[in-house]
């Protein structure tokens, strides 16, 4: 069975490889897929750079079981088959010491992984690749709700997943990938300035015994902002860059929209914005009566000089809960 299954998505994904220069894209330049496969890769060497640097017993410490290690070497499999052979890059800097910030990371990288997956989706127009990625996709979306089942936390407090462009999603993984092979495919989608959220809700704080320190509504958030020009990825050889003006919105990403709330107490690349206090839609409630949040999981947030997607920073995955 297991053999059978990575077989499967390996043949799936060398296709991907095999037919991306040729597979058109509309309004993308054609150089969508290769991000697919950066993605798959950084996943690969995750996986297996956290079941390498952690000990039994240190999972054990979490929590997590010999069957729990056995998942995740199963999820590095399921890389390795989206990933083939390709090498593309090879040296990575992963900001975690622990389990826990290993699974919290983890997370991320599946969530991002999985939301800049649906936001290219509609732009191919080649069908069979659309559906390759598709059933790749799905096993990445499967394995951030275990992640996050790992971190003890709810696996999804949401309705739908949200999607994010091809910018955003590498403006997200780029600081992690330090050095690729020089024959490697360049990515030519734009990388934004970084965005921090100095108060985001730190999961790995979380404890069994202790209401979840996550955010509601009405919550300040703190962000701070790297202005453009900065060197980052692979080599350092990419430069963030923007083309909006003044910072004046907060969008958020989630779900099925994008809304906007207003930046304030703006101080140089820093400011202030508040958790919206939105239903999916409107009179939106859950079975007990309680409403059903429009920001809740990990979601995307922006600095914009309007409320439309026009990006001055950003995004950064907001650990909302
Ligand atoms: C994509 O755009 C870049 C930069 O504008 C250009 O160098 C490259 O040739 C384009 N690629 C395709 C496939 O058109
Ligand atoms: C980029 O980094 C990789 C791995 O770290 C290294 O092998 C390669 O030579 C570097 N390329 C350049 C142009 O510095
Ligand atoms: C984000 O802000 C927090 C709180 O100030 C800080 O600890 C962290 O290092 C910052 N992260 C980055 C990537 O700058
Ligand atoms: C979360 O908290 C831990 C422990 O205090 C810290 O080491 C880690 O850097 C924090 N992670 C993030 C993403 O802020
Ligand atoms: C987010 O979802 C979790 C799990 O369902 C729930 O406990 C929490 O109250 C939700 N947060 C908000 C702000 O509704
Ligand atoms: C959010 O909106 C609901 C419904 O309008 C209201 O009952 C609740 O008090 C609001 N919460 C906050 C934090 O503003
Ligand atoms: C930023 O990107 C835009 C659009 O790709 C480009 O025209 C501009 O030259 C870039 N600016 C810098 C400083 O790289
Ligand atoms: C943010 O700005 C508001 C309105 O100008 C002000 O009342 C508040 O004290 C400021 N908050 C901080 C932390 O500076
Ligand atoms: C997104 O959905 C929420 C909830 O229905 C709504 O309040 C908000 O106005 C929507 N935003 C946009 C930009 O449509």
């Amino acid at each position: 069975m297991r053999s059978f299954a990575i077989s499967i998505a390996a043949a799936a994904l060398t296709d991907l490889a095999h037919a991306a220069p040729a597979a058109s894209s509309f309004g993308t330049n054609g150089s969508l897929p290769n991000l697919g496969l950066y993605q798959e890769l950084i996943e690969l060497d995750l996986f297996h750079n956290g079941l390498a640097k952690f000990s039994a017993e240190d999972f054990q410490n979490e929590g997590l079981n010999a069957d729990d290690m056995y998942l995740l070497q199963f999820m590095a499999d399921q890389e390795v088959g989206h990933a083939t052979a390709i090498a593309i890059c090879s040296d990575y800097s992963y900001p975690f010491e622990t389990v826990r910030e290993f699974l919290q990371f983890s997370e991320f990288v599946t969530r991002f992984g999985e939301a800049g997956t649906y936001g290219f989706l509609e732009h191919l127009n080649s069908r069979d690749a659309a559906q390759i990625v598709l059933q790749a996709v799905t096993t990445e979306a499967r394995q951030e709700m275990i992640f996050r089942q790992f971190e003890g936390i709810f696996p999804m407090p949401f309705w739908f997943n949200p999607a994010i462009t091809q910018s955003m999603q590498w403006t997200l993984m780029a600081p992690y990938i330090v050095g690729c092979p020089d024959d490697n495919a360049r990515v030519e989608f734009q990388n934004f300035p970084a965005l921090n959220i100095t108060n985001n809700p730190n999961v790995t704080q979380l404890t069994s015994n202790s209401t979840p320190a996550l955010h509601d509504p009405g919550e300040t958030i703190y962000l701070e902002w790297e202005s453009p020009g900065k060197s980052v990825g692979p080599n350092n050889s990419y430069v963030t860059n923007t083309t909006a003006g003044d910072p004046k919105f907060i969008a958020w990403i989630s779900q099925l929209n994008v809304t906007y709330t207003p930046l304030t107490n703006i101080s140089g690349n820093s400011g202030h914005t508040t958790q919206p206090n939105l239903t999916i839609y409107s009179q939106s409630k859950y079975t007990d009566g309680s409403t059903a949040p429009l920001i809740n999981g990990t979601v995307f947030v922006l600095v914009t000089d309007d409320d439309t997607i026009h990006v001055v920073a950003g995004p950064a995955a907001y650990f909302s809960g």
